[in-house]
C-alpha cells in the first residue's frame, strides 16, 4: 500500500458513474483501490467484495446499470457509494473497505 500523499489519479480522470481503477504490484501481490465521484466529492474503496474477497467488477464494470449502486459481478451484491455499505444481497449488512483520500491542487490523494 503506497503511503500517504500517493497521487491516486486526477480528478478529471473520474469520470460520473465510473469507477478509476489504480492497481498495484509486489511480486504476486495485486491490490485494487478504485475512485468514485460522489455528490460534491470522491470515495474511494479496496477494490474486494466482502463476500469472498475477490475484485468486485467484471472488465471494469463497478456499478448498477441505473448508476445507483456498487454492484458486485460475483454474485450481484448492491453497496451505497456514499459508505460502501451492502444493502442487497449475500453479504447484507457488510461493508467495502473506504480508502481515506482527499483532493489536493486537482488530484485525489491518499491522506
Ligand atoms: S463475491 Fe461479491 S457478492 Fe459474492
Amino acid at each position: 500500500m503506497p503511503l500517504p500523499g500517493f497521487v491516486l489519479c486526477n480528478a478529471n480522470s473520474v469520470k460520473i458513474g465510473e469507477a478509476f481503477v489504480v492497481e498495484f504490484r509486489e511480486d504476486w501481490r495485486r491490490y485494487e483501490i478504485f475512485v468514485m465521484r460522489y455528490g460534491s466529492g470522491f470515495v474511494a474503496y479496496h477494490n474486494e467484495c466482502p463476500h469472498s474477497a475477490k475484485p468486485l467488477d467484471w472488465r471494469g464494470s463497478f456499478m448498477t446499470r441505473d448508476k445507483e449502486f456498487i454492484r458486485c459481478a460475483g454474485h450481484g451484491a448492491r453497496f451505497r457509494i456514499g459508505d460502501g455499505y451492502c444493502i442487497k444481497g449475500p453479504c447484507i449488512g457488510a461493508r467495502l473497505s473506504p480508502i481515506p483520500i482527499a483532493v489536493d491542487a486537482g488530484d485525489v490523494v491518499l491522506i
